[in-house]
């Protein structure tokens, strides 16, 4: 009996598998516009691997909703206020260090072993009330995570150069612009205009978005969208696979 199994994902999951791939990704959009519908779907695509092979941590500003993933064995911190995630943050770059230090050791160029998210739903948020902390942890995960496999996955209403400092920005080589209020945010997501004429998924019930990669831009018309019940299946897969295999206690909270 194997350990642990990966789940065959269908035919839905091929754009958000193709944005879990990224080093690190940013999704940015107006208030609505489908950020946390697009993160929820990037999550579940990964909780088809097995928590050995992905892993998270959760800066949830809001508290509802990446809450529900905290009952899958893949995730190994949340946080929810700004002292936490700062202390979180920080301890994303020891474990970095310390995977950098293992790489030497071994002599590899690349971490053998988990892929650990960083999952921010509202960047923006935190960077109004904590810039000076947490530009520069933000910046040496950035540049530092990948070889480590750290990644960031950030989500903000629209990366304006005021809040998401151009030297953090320029970290996020993949992007994905859902609908923005106006012309020049999606210029600032993207880098150019088109975001502001995708519809409006809260009146028009469908989502499009324009992924960014490099110097390419793709347009992805109605997006899907993953229930609730289909999330909480796989959760709730892991849970029992968990407790069959394995008799590491679930962790909550980084550190812990
Ligand atoms: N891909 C989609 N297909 C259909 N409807 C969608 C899609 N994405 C989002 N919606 C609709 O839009 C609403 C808002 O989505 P969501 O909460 O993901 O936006 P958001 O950008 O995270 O908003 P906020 O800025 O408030 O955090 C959802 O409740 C849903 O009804
Ligand atoms: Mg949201």
């Amino acid at each position: 009996m194997p350990y642990y199994y990966r789940l065959p994902g269908g035919p839905i999951y091929t754009i958000y598998r193709d944005m879990l791939d990224q080093t690190h990704l940013m999704i940015a959009g107006a208030t609505g516009s489908g950020k946390s519908t697009v993160l929820n779907a990037i999550i579940c695509t990964a909780l088809h691997y097995p928590p050995s092979e992905k892993q998270f941590i959760f800066l949830d500003r809001k508290g509802v909703e990446l809450d529900a993933f905290r009952a899958a064995p893949h995730c190994i911190g949340y946080a929810e206020t700004s002292a936490d995630m700062i202390q979180t943050l920080k301890k994303c770059i020891e474990i970095m260090d310390q995977r950098l230090q293992e790489m030497k050791r071994q002599g590899v160029k690349v971490y053998p072993g988990s892929d650990i998210y960083i999952v921010i739903d509202e960047l923006a948020d935190l960077m109004t009330t904590q810039k000076k902390t947490v530009t520069p942890l933000l910046q040496e995960l950035g540049i530092l995570a990948r070889a480590a496999k750290i990644h960031l996955i950030c989500c903000t209403q629209s990366p304006l150069r005021n809040i998401i400092p151009t030297e953090i920005k320029c970290n996020f080589p993949a992007r994905v612009a859902l609908k923005t209020a106006t012309r020049q945010d999606s210029r600032n997501i993207i880098d150019q205009a088109g975001a502001e004429l995708l519809p409006d998924p809260q009146t028009e019930h469908r989502a499009s978005c324009i992924y960014r990669r490099g110097a390419t831009t793709t347009l992805y018309n109605d997006i899907p969208r993953i229930d609730d019940e289909e999330r909480d299946r796989l959760i709730e897969h892991w849970r029992t696979a968990h407790k069959h295999f394995c008799n590491v206690p679930i962790r909550h909270k980084a550190g812990a």
